[in-house]
């Protein structure tokens, strides 16, 4: 298998096309992501002009691509000049990517001292990158891969400091690499793959500043830099070089490390036994080099999902990796490695890494899937009267009537916000948290639509240095007056817990426009999660439990700690965060009504419609409560029990929805059939009581009368006696039994 390397550019790559000016768009209210403007209209300076003609005479331009770069200068920030965005009479972005460009740059490009972004990939543009460019003190991204550009890269790009990314992957570049780059302040990606560049690599880049960084694919010789202290490495890449020494030790510090890729090179000694703190690793490649001895003994805590060590001479145990991984990531290569999954037994007294228990997982496998078969097939009489005890006294009462109506309400603990910015005739604000952005930068982020709610519209919009934030724009007319909106803004930027998404900014824009700005959550909802996934994805009980006990806990905290009622809690706004290991619930849309008129929040309760979320006293009094919360988590619970939408009942067998579903399957004896037959397969699979306890604390959730329903403090507890086991590891690692 060949390791896939995930493209950090891919987005900000097409974004550069079709850039959305997503403020001025909506303060122009265009609907049509194509008509976006490139100018505020001020006329480019006559320097300015006569440097960009510079650069298309010295480009060839065999598709006439330029001609609207009028010669006479005219126009060149009207927004008509191809490739060319403007602000205040300064070119701020040139976009030339695919134009089957060739020819030079000018050295003239150093005169656009207001240049942001120089986008020229894909083309077949030769001659040196000019050193002027490298003067430019506002650039913040170079793309220039995929060309013939030849000679060495200039210094002096370091010392710029907004530089964000700065890729020229895949051109003909040669000489040393520019060390001064390695600290460039702002530098999040560097990408120098694919040239010829030479020589060691500098040691300046132990402290390399940015997160991703690839060297690969040139003819570097020497040593790894030997000290590490680069505070944000994510992936480091130095493939099919010349490299030779050891592994640095150092490189081991680095715990933000994500992916280390040294393969094909001629590294010799040891993996370094400080390589098991990386405590983030997830792809290992050291393939093809000449490494020695043994696996490091802490090394089977990693969390690494890809591993490749072959055609290296590596000996003794493998380690019991969480995950398994099968001989090609080992042989050939290696004829002193012994234990699963090579065929060679470890001698006795070999110093094992990490003992594996190979029969206690075996064991276990073989308990729980004879449980499950057990409960399949309803062969146990004994469960089937437990069963039936159980659903009588839940749905003794089952006249249920439901519709839309509801709310959403809250306390009030109204407090400012920490740091405010002025840009652009708008108000932008930050509350607590990483991101770091401002209204210019939100201008220039690519977005696209993720999705519609009642409140307004979402866009995954990805900034500059490649981050991606989830911007909800609010619908026009539905909001308070800004100072009302300021006041219970502030009061939601403030909430931060593990299971709830965090608001980190808001921007209210000149034209009144206001945008919501969120962590962006990979993950997607549990309702695409759960509803949309392929068959490969498989989605196990342990994973499912805590999902419903995360959601239960960012419940319990707004209920509790914030005073606030959700109002509208379905699966469609808990998130998964895929950022950590493992999944994490993370709820959305919460107090968005705090932010609303009244008239606006009783025109969405009533156009919101039921969605089979919604608790039958909803209908009657119109304010939603923490129980009437409790009942749309309740059904939450049911869907990942059942692995059934509540939209997709609704109409089957006279169901009006999912607990009527629920009981009519339970009052037909056919209890099992209830559950999502995913949840019974594999070695993870719960046992009959388990099952059965999560559905009676769902359906009690989801009780008609209000009162009947149980704490959230009591669900958590409930949920967390159910994965009292550290299943979610792999078999061949999980032990027995073991409560937490
Ligand atoms: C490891 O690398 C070898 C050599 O490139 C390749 O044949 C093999 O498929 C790789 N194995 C994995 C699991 O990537
Ligand atoms: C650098 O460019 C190469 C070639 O396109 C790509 O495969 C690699 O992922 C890029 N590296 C980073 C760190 O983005
Ligand atoms: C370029 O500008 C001149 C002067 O404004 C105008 O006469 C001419 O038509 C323009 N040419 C093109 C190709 O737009
Ligand atoms: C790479 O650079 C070296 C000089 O450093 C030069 O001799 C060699 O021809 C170059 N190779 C290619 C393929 O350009
Ligand atoms: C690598 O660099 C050496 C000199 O440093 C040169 O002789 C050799 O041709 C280069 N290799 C390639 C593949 O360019
Ligand atoms: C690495 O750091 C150590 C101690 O800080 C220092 O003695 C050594 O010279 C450094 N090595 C290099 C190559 O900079
Ligand atoms: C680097 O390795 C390649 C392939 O093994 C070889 O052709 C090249 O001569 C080597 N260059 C140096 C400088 O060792
Ligand atoms: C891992 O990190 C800890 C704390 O920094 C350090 O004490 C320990 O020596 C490291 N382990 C190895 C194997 O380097
Ligand atoms: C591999 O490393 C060993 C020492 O560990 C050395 O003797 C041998 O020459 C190296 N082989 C190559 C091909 O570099
Ligand atoms: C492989 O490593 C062993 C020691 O672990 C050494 O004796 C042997 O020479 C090495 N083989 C090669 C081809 O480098
Ligand atoms: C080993 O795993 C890789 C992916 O990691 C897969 O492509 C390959 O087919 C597997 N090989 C065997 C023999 O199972």
């Amino acid at each position: 298998m060949v390791f896939t390397k995930q493209h950090k550019w891919l987005d900000t790559r097409v974004g550069w096309c079709v850039v959305l000016f997503l403020v001025h768009f909506l303060a122009v209210g265009a609907q049509d992501p194509d008509t976006l403007p490139n100018t505020d209209g001020i006329p480019a300076s006559p320097q300015e002009v006569i440097a960009l003609l510079r650069f298309k005479h010295t480009l060839v331009d065999p598709r006439n691509v330029l001609v609207s770069w009028n010669e006479s200068g005219v126009g060149a920030c009207s927004g008509t000049w191809v490739g060319i965005k403007c602000a205040q009479g300064r070119i701020i972005s040139i976009a030339l990517s695919s134009k089957r460009l060739s020819g030079s740059i000018a050295p003239e490009i150093g005169n656009l001292v207001g240049l942001r972004k120089l986008n020229l990939h894909d083309n077949a543009i030769t001659g040196a990158i000019p050193t002027a460019l490298a003067t430019i003190t506002t650039l913040r991204g170079v793309a220039l891969f995929n060309n013939l550009f030849t000679g060495t890269i200039p210094t002096g790009f370091g010392s710029l400091p907004l530089l964000q990314a700065f890729d020229v992957e895949n051109n003909d570049l040669s000489g040393p690499i520019p060390s001064d780059l390695a600290n460039a302040p702002g530098l999040n990606i560097l990408n120098l793959s694919r040239n010829n560049l030479s020589g060691t690599i500098p040691a300046e880049y132990g402290a390399f500043q940015g997160a991703y960084l690839d060297l690969g694919f040139n003819n570097l010789t020497g040593p790894l830099p030997e000290n590490w202290t680069a505070p944000r490495l994510t992936e480091f890449y130095v493939t099919n070089n010349n490299l030779t020494g050891s592994l640095p030790d150092g490189l081991g510090f680095v715990r933000t490390l994500k992916v280390l890729n040294v393969a094909q090179n001629d590294l010799s000694g040891a993996i370094p036994p400080s390589y098991g703190n990386l405590s983030a690793l997830g792809t290992l490649d050291i393939r093809s080099n000449n490494l020695s001895g043994q696996f490091p003994p802490s090394f089977a805590s990693l969390p690494l999902t890809g591993l490749n060590v072959t055609y290296n001479n590596l000996s003794g145990p493998i380690p019991a990796f969480a995950t398994a991984f099968n001989i090609s990531s080992y042989q050939p290569g290696n004829p002193g490695l012994c234990g699963f999954p090579t065929l060679l037994a470890c001698p006795l007294l070999s110093p094992a890494p990490s003992p594996a228990t190979p029969e206690g997982a075996a064991s276990k496998g073989k308990k729980l899937s004879t449980l499950s078969i057990v409960f399949i097939a309803l062969g146990s009489a004994l469960g089937l009267i437990l069963l039936i005890a159980v659903i009588i006294m839940l749905f003794c009462c089952c006249c249920r009537k439901r519709a839309a109506a509801g709310g959403a309400a809250g306390g009030d603990k109204p407090e400012r916000s920490p740091e405010r910015e002025a840009d652009t005739g708008g108000r932008l604000v930050h509350f607590e948290g990483p991101l770091q952005f401002t209204a210019d930068d939100l201008l220039c982020a690519t977005a696209e639509v993720l999705g519609k709610s009642t409140y307004g519209t979402v866009y995954k919009a990805t900034l500059e240095n490649g981050s991606h934030i989830a911007v909800k724009r609010l619908r026009e007319g539905i909001v308070k007056s800004q100072k009302d909106f300021t006041k219970e803004v502030d009061v939601l930027g403030k909430i931060r817990h593990p299971n709830l998404l965090s608001l980190r900014s808001y921007y209210w824009g000149p034209k009144d426009e206001k945008l919501l700005v969120y962590d962006y959550m990979p993950g997607g909802s549990l309702a695409a999660f759960l509803h949309a996934r392929g068959p490969e994805t498989a989605l196990d009980w342990d994973t499912r439990i805590r999902i419903a006990e995360g959601a239960a806990r960012g419940l319990i905290h707004l209920h509790q700690n914030e005073s606030i009622v959700h109002g509208n809690l379905t699966a469609s706004n808990i998130l998964l965060d895929t950022r950590g290991p493992g999944i994490t619930a993370c709820i959305s849309d919460f107090g968005l009504s705090r932010l609303m008129t009244p008239a606006a929040n009783a025109n969405v309760v009533a156009t919101a419609g039921s969605l089979g979320y919604r608790a039958p006293e909803l209908t009657k009094l119109k304010k939603a409560t923490t129980k009437s919360d409790v009942y749309s988590f309740g059904i939450v619970l049911l869907e990942l029990l059942t692995g059934k939408a509540p939209q997709d009942v609704s109409s089957t067998d006279g169901a009006l929805d999912l607990p009527d579903y629920v009981a009519s399957i339970v009052k037909e004896n056919w209890t099992a059939e209830v559950f999502d037959v995913e949840l019974m397969k594999g070695s993870n699979a719960p046992s009959e009581e388990e099952l059965m306890t999560a559905l009676q604390l769902a359906m009690r959730c989801v009780s008609p009368p209000p009162a009947d329903r149980p704490e959230m403090d009591e669900i958590i507890r409930s949920l967390q006696e159910l994965h009292p086991r550290e299943r979610f590891q792999s078999p061949r690692t999980a032990s027995e039994g073991t409560s937490a």
